[in-house]
């Protein structure tokens, strides 16, 4: 049967409008593994664009993990988890979880996205209110405009903001404090002392999206809380298995009423289904790894700080980045788009971010070091930032 395209005919309008703003991108396409050095569009760059801070979507114990669950469990978990679709492995990831951030228990989501929209959506009830961070995930975002809960927005990491708001909220009957551990666009760490400490005096529920924060803060990379020496006192934690651990999926850690609380009440849980076994199973690895090989969390840092340093001494605005997401702020869409493609073919993958995911005057590429890169990649990275920074006049 003949599709009625004319329907959609208004598309293209939506489309040329984002292609005017400079936005409109193909989906670079990554040819073989996702590494330091990778294979996308056909040409070999280094890669500072993705989330595989310890390398680990291609290290051999998760590797192995992964082929040994789909040999003894096959590919797929069938079901939802609240049907037929928990296995023992995912129960075992869970303890692994929470025993690994100092929590009563975990519950795994399909994805870090999944896991914040289930649980914010979850938590709050139309006499609430959810207190968040202007920068704070879409995920979080998504989540709080689920629910019938009151919204209050404070000013990025302005804990003078966050307390009017928390001051003006005596009436509601439960307050939630929502926050990124590490923003996803700047690098940037919360200021999670300051908060935990306002949330003790106004009563208020912490909760912190450690998405970017796991596997690269604090002891063994279990993340801002542990980073501050904060454990028992963030009520909700949320993690993502999809980037430093490099597999896919998501978790909320906290307590066991809330554990349970989500398996009746999140949606992403009841209506989805659960993790394949293959992935499950990669997950419980990456625990193991991140308990025995802390020296990848080292080169990470390592190589977060000489490429930071690298990028600063050339001159570029690096903005408020405190860990390996280091942004290079260019302004405008059209203009960072540019520097990102010329950047791609001198042989440097750094993805151009625009609005509406950052403001518009503040395009950017985002660099993401890993643990995987060696320091002679990064100096040639560093070359070519150099080379076309100076072509385009922005250093
Ligand atoms: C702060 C934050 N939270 C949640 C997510 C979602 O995680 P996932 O990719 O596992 O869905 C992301 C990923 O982009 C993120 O940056």
């Amino acid at each position: 049967m003949a599709v009625a395209t004319h329907r959609l005919d208004y598309l293209s309008d939506v489309l040329d409008e984002i292609r005017q703003q400079g936005l409109y991108r193909d989906l670079r396409v990554l040819q073989g593994e996702q590494e330091a050095v990778a294979s996308f569009d056909g040409r070999e760059v280094i890669n500072l664009s993705s989330n595989n801070y310890l390398g680990l979507t291609t290290h051999p114990k998760l590797r192995r993990a992964a082929v040994e669950a789909v040999e003894k469990f096959g590919v797929g978990s069938g079901a939802v988890r609240t049907i037929a679709g928990t296995m023992a492995l995912h129960e075992e990831l869970e303890e692994r979880l929470a025993a690994f951030k100092h929590t009563e228990a975990a519950l795994t989501f399909q994805s870090g996205f999944t896991a914040n929209v289930g649980a914010i959506s979850a938590l709050l009830a139309p006499e609430d209110v959810v207190i968040s961070d202007e920068l704070n995930h879409a995920s979080l975002i998504d989540g709080m405009r689920l629910t019938k809960a009151a919204r209050k927005i404070y000013k990025h990491k302005d804990m003078d903001s966050l307390e009017a708001a928390l001051r003006e909220s005596g009436d509601f009957r439960h307050r939630i404090v929502a926050t990124d551990g590490v923003f996803s666009m700047d690098g940037d760490i919360a200021p999670l002392p300051q908060i935990v400490e306002l949330c003790e005096r106004y009563d208020a529920v912490c909760y912190v999206d450690d998405a970017h924060a796991s596997g690269v803060l604090g002891q063994n990379g279990r993340g801002t809380v542990s980073h501050f020496g904060l454990d028992g006192r963030v009520d909700v934690q949320i993690g993502t298995l999809s980037k430093a651990i490099g597999v896919m999926g998501g978790y909320v850690a906290s307590t066991r009423n809330m554990r349970n609380l989500l398996i009746h009440r999140a949606r992403p849980f009841l209506f989805s289904t659960s993790q394949p076994p293959a992935v499950t199973a990669a997950c419980i690895a990456a625990i193991d790894v991140l308990e025995t090989e802390p020296e990848l969390i080292e080169r990470l840092w390592d190589n977060t700080r000489y490429f930071k340093q690298g990028l600063e001494s050339l001159g570029y605005d690096t903005g408020t980045s405190e860990t390996p997401i280091t942004p290079v702020i260019i302004g405008e869409a059209k203009p960072t788009m540019e520097f990102s493609d010329r950047l791609f073919e001198r042989g440097v993958f750094a993805q151009g971010i625009g609005y509406p995911t950052v403001a518009r005057d503040r395009g950017r590429v985002r660099t993401i070091v890993t643990a995987a890169h060696t320091q002679d990649q990064l100096a040639r990275a560093l070359e070519v930032f150099e080379a076309v920074g100076r072509e385009m006049g922005i250093i």
